[in-house]
């Protein structure tokens, strides 16, 4: 059994430790706002925060996470920058399909808990590693200018 932290509060689960995080998110928690992309740590799909950093949960086995916290896409709202993010997001309608943009959020959150007014270089180097193939780019970049804003 292992214990995590999760959005504040306690979970275990019964498996490995070397089973991916995002593993254990989807199939033995529930938790399935956080998305399978391409399982080798290249799309962000699958971004949570632990202890605050934007991490790819698909090559994260849980038996390194330790008493650190992991929030989800279900979680991110209760945090301020997470709050801002998720309204600026839908203000600007950013989301096409939105298979991506649990990851998109979770990375964007990550950088305006950083960095509150980042740059354009800031947001490229924060969110190069979140692929969308509908191309939302532009409007997720407006996105956090305006959550950085609020
Ligand atoms: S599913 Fe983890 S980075 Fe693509
Ligand atoms: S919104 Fe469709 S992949 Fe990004």
């Amino acid at each position: 059994m292992i214990s995590l932290k999760i959005n504040g509060q306690p979970r275990d689960v019964d498996t490995s430790p070397d089973t991916p995080l995002l593993w254990a998110l989807r199939d033995l928690l529930g938790l399935t706002g956080t998305k399978f992309g391409c399982g080798i740590a290249q799309c962000g799909a699958c971004t949570v925060h632990v202890d605050g950093e934007a991490v790819r949960s698909c090559q994260l086995p849980i038996g390194s996470v330790g008493e650190r916290a992991i929030t989800t896409i279900e979680g991110i709202g209760a945090t301020d920058a997470g709050a801002k993010v998720q309204k600026a997001w839908l203000d600007l309608e950013v989301i096409q399909c939105g298979y991506c943009q649990s990851g998109q959020i979770m990375s964007a959150a990550a950088l305006l808990a950083h960095t509150s007014n980042p740059s354009d270089d800031d947001i490229d180097a924060a969110m190069a590693g979140n692929i969308c193939r509908c191309g939302t780019y532009v409007r997720i970049r407006a996105a956090i200018k305006k959550a950085a804003a609020a």
